[in-house]
Parts: structure tokens; C-alpha cells; sequence
């Protein structure tokens, strides 16, 4: 058998902490190592695995779709590209959209509808303020407006035009905003820095400040869409809308896919002025429609809400037993728990040989991304092994 680790030392850079997992199979909540060792998953492709693994509607549609058409240019109109954006216009307050390939992608597009924004309406201000703890990806204008130092420094100097702020707080926002603002851009709930969800308020001040001011709010949504929090957005659980939301993960389920969707007044774009060679190609958005759509009609935002609130209720049970678990929040499938001491790479190397793979999100704190259509069954064979891997770091 191939040393695939040793493989990735030669020839992969070294850019990602992997645990020592070489997975090879999937079905439902399931995968399977090269040895044939099974594990619960619940990191779910890092949020993106929304119907599980090798789920019929996704190889349906890869199928059927791949035999009939995988790439032309946007030069010429797709049938599914037009498809799976009237269906996310339909369920959603935003009107338009336009498809790239990732969750980064999906941002520089918000980030240039911005800029044309305020050039247009707004005297040519061009800074868009964002949060500490925030994260908006990789690319440069990305670590620009994600508010960690550890993905910025490496790369300075950033691009101009970001202005990030403490999280929380609507008086940060206040008094960064000056004629140069266009944009305010926020998460509803932080994934990456550990699952941090504000006051709720927060988000209402936000877009009534933005709205005093004429700025664009911005959602990413990257994380929390399509179904992660319970509703088909986090937004409708905020008591707000956007005027540019991003959107990418769970929108193909596994099959790369991105999106900016905007109210009808931010999108600025003329022709010419944005574009991809992939995106909205007629494979990934065949499997972003079969997704969406089995979504929709088959209660899963419900089995979210339902699995979802069984699985904080059992990670708080959890708490109740072991001290060292400081607090457990969440919404929905996005959930995280949090200890006093740094202990969460012993508790995922125990998880993993117990047959559940879990997301170390900080030092002290696992992530919980499970899929979609998780079971209460599933929930509880997941628990049961994290009690078993919590009992050994007590
Ligand atoms: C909120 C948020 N925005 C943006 C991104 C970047 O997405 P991608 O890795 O697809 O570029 C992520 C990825 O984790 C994310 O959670």
C-alpha cells in the first residue's frame, strides 16, 4: 500500500494540519479510510456535505448532466445555470446572481460590486468595514477584509479599502464608517473563529446604520447557507435582509460551486466587467439545482432544526457531565464546544480512533458540521463517542 502521507510530504505543500486519515469512500454520514475503517462525519467536507456522501440526487445529476454537457463558455446561455439561479431568486429576498466556483470567489465578486457601488452612488468611496474574528478566504482581498492577523501577515501589504473593527459592536462600525465607507460585510455566525454568534440586535443596528448612510450590507453566507442554521439563509433568522449575499459550501454539496446574489439595486455590474471561465458551468449548477431543490421538498431544513436542537441538547448534556467543557453554542448543524484548557488535538485524536471525525476549530474548542440529513441515531452514536474521548482527557 502507498505511504500517502510521506507522498504528500515530497510533493504537496505544506499548507494543511491533516489528521492521519487517508479517506477513500463515502455514503451518507459515513466515510471509510484505506484500511476499511468506518467514522461518523461530522465535519462534512468543512460545512459543505449537506445531503452526506455519495448522496442518489448528486450522482444522479452528475451523471445525467455529465453525459450531456459539462462546459461551454458563458458565452452562450446553460440551461442549468439559469435554472439554479431563478430557483435561489425564488427562495430568497435577493434578485440576482451570478456563479463563480468558490466561497473567495463568491466575496471578490461582493467586494468589486462594492467598489462599482460607491463609485456610481456614493461620491467613489470604496472601503468596506469588517470584523475582527471574521474570515473571508484566501485570495487577496479576502485576507484583507478577514479580520485575523495570522492570515494576513505573511502577505502584506493587502490591498487597499478594509477596515476591520471589533466584532459585536455596532459604535465600531459607527465611528470606522466616513465618506470612504461603501460596504459594511459580516458573518451571522463566525464559523471559522469558533462559532460566535452575536447579539442578536447587532444585525438590525447594521442595517439600519447602513441603511442612514446608504451602504451596502453584506452577507457572507458561505458557511451558514443553504441550510446550516435551519433556514434555507441564516438572514431570515436575523430579522434582516441583505443587499449582496455570498453563498458557496453546501450549494453543491460536495461539487464545487459559488455565488454573489444581489438585491436588484446593487447589482452594478455592466457587461464585460465580471466573469469566470467555470463558473456557472452546466455540471456544478445541474448539482447545485438537485440540491437546493431536494432541500426544499424534503424537509431537511426541518431535520435541521429537529437533529440540530437534539444535538446541542446532547453536547449540553455532555457539559453537565465533564467540567472542563467551559460552554456549547450553535444553531442548527453549526455548532461548537468549548473547554477551559487546550485540549482539543487530544480529543479529535481520540475521536478519530474511536471512529468519529470532529473539527478542532481553536486550541480548545471542536467544531460540529455534521450533514443535513443527519438522524437523531447518528447524533447519538456521534456522542457517545465523544463522551468516551472526553473521559480520557479529564
Ligand atoms: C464565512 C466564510 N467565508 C468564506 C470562506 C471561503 O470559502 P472557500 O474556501 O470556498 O474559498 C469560508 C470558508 O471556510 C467561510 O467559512
Amino acid at each position: 500500500m502507498s505511504n500517502w502521507p510521506e507522498i504528500e510530504k515530497k510533493y504537496f505543500m505544506p499548507v494543511f494540519k491533516r489528521q492521519p486519515i487517508v479517506l477513500v469512500r463515502g455514503e451518507g454520514v459515513r466515510v471509510w479510510d484505506e484500511n476499511g475503517k468506518g467514522y461518523i462525519d461530522f465535519v462534512g467536507g468543512w460545512a459543505v456535505n449537506c445531503l452526506g456522501h455519495a448522496h442518489p440526487v448528486i450522482v444522479n445529476a452528475l451523471r445525467e448532466q455529465g453525459s450531456k454537457l459539462i462546459q461551454v463558455s458563458n458565452q452562450f446561455y446553460t440551461i442549468p445555470q439559469l435554472e439554479l439561479a431563478e430557483l435561489l431568486v425564488r427562495n430568497s429576498c435577493l434578485e440576482r446572481v451570478f456563479f463563480g466556483n468558490s466561497g473567495a470567489e463568491a466575496n471578490e465578486g461582493a467586494f468589486k460590486l462594492a467598489r462599482k457601488y460607491g463609485r456610481m452612488h456614493l461620491n467613489g468611496a470604496y472601503e468596506v468595514i469588517t470584523v475582527s474574528g471574521s474570515f473571508h478566504g484566501r485570495t487577496i482581498a479576502a485576507i484583507a477584509a478577514t479580520g485575523q492577523h495570522k492570515f494576513q501577515n505573511p502577505f502584506v501589504p493587502l490591498p487597499d479599502g478594509f477596515i476591520n473593527v471589533d466584532y459585536d459592536s455596532i459604535a465600531a462600525i459607527k465611528s470606522a464608517t466616513t465618506k470612504l465607507t461603501c460596504a459594511v460585510m459580516l458573518e451571522p455566525i463566525q464559523g471559522e473563529s469558533g462559532v460566535n454568534i452575536p447579539n442578536k440586535a447587532y444585525f438590525k443596528q447594521v442595517r439600519e446604520w447602513c441603511n442612514e448612510h446608504g451602504l451596502l450590507f453584506i452577507l457572507d453566507e458561505i458557511q451558514t447557507g443553504v441550510g446550516r442554521t435551519g433556514t434555507m439563509f441564516a438572514y431570515e433568522q436575523l430579522g434582516i435582509e441583505p443587499d449582496i449575499m455570498t453563498i458557496a459550501k453546501g450549494l453543491g454539496g460536495g461539487v464545487p460551486i459559488g455565488a454573489v446574489m444581489t438585491k436588484e439595486r446593487a447589482s452594478v455590474f455592466a457587461q464585460g466587467e465580471h466573469g469566470s471561465t467555470f463558473g456557472g458551468n452546466p455540471l456544478a449548477c445541474a448539482v447545485g439545482y438537485a440540491v437546493i431543490k431536494y432541500i426544499l421538498e424534503n424537509r431537511i431544513l426541518e431535520n435541521v432544526r429537529e437533529v440540530g436542537g437534539y444535538l446541542m441538547a446532547s453536547l449540553n448534556r455532555l457539559k453537565s457531565e465533564f467540567g472542563f467543557i467551559t460552554e456549547v453554542r450553535g444553531r442548527g448543524f453549526l455548532c461548537a464546544m468549548q473547554f477551559d484548557r487546550e485540549t482539543g488535538d487530544e480529543v479529535v485524536a481520540s475521536c478519530n480512533e474511536l471512529g468519529l471525525l470532529v473539527n478542532r476549530v481553536k486550541p480548545n474548542a471542536l467544531r460540529f458540521m455534521p450533514p443535513l440529513i443527519t438522524t437523531k441515531a447518528e447524533v447519538d452514536e456521534a456522542i457517545a463517542i465523544l463522551r468516551k474521548a472526553l473521559a480520557r482527557v479529564r
